[in-house]
């Protein structure tokens, strides 16, 4: 079947795109108003996108649900204005309940990490806390922002990373174990999600590699 974005309306390519494009990393997005009151949500429209300087990218859509948003920013887009610091804290299985209570629809003001029995940690290069239970958090400067439509793109600069000590193989040489991480990704519709069990191992192949194997067919 081929869609045409500009024949469809904004909830159906929004649909298409979120049943498509899957698996997404999740990681929680924790800011901090100007009074330092904390705010935590999750977002999946979110990658690294460069290592040099490591820039991070998340897509925070307006308030509203799906592709039905108004204009009114979300407070996760207040608060970044506000501060230009946030933590970003991956989502595992373990965490992933308290990750969909975080992303209930809260009026302003509303501690998500309390409603979810979170708790946080101290960062070590910016303000506002991380979570102390997600496996991974990055500590991050706003880098810039461009507007898309009702979406702003957020980058963000990542100055640091915690890793639980639980989950590195050796410290020393950077090894993580990354499979027991346990991270969880968002899949198609409102609720489905992936763990990351099923894996398999494919080393790269050189051109002579892949040339020799083209000809054995
Ligand atoms: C798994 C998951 C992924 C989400 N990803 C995004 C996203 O990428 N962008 C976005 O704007 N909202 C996303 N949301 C919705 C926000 O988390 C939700 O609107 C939240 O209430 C915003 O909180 P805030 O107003 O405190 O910033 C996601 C929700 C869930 C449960």
């Amino acid at each position: 079947m081929f869609f045409d974005f500009a024949a469809l309306p904004k909830r159906d390519r929004y649909k298409l795109v979120v049943s498509t494009i899957v698996p997404r990393p999740i990681a929680w997005l924790v800011t901090q108003d100007a009074e330092g009151r904390n705010n935590a949500a999750p977002y999946s429209f979110f990658n690294v996108l460069s290592n040099d300087p490591v820039v991070v990218g998340i897509g925070v859509g307006a308030r509203g649900m799906g592709g039905e948003e108004g204009t009114e920013l979300k407070d996760t887009m207040s608060n970044i204005r506000a501060t230009g610091e946030f933590t970003l804290c991956l989502v595992s299985e373990s965490t992933a309940e308290a990750m969909n209570v975080t992303g209930a629809d809260y009026p302003p003001g509303v501690d998500e990490l309390a409603m979810a029995g979170l708790t946080t940690a101290a960062s070590k290069r910016i303000r506002v806390p991380r979570i102390a239970e997600s496996p991974v958090a990055l500590e991050c400067r706003l880098f810039q922002t461009v507007p898309i439509g009702t979406h702003n793109l957020v980058l963000g600069e990542v100055l640091a990373v915690h890793i639980r000590d639980e989950f590195m193989l050796d410290a020393t040489r950077l090894y993580v174990d990354t499979p027991k991480l346990g991270l969880v990704g968002r899949m198609h519709g409102g609720g489905w999600y992936a763990r990351t069990t099923d894996l398999f191992d494919m080393p790269r192949v050189t051109p002579e590699q892949a040339e020799t194997r083209r000809k054995e067919g």
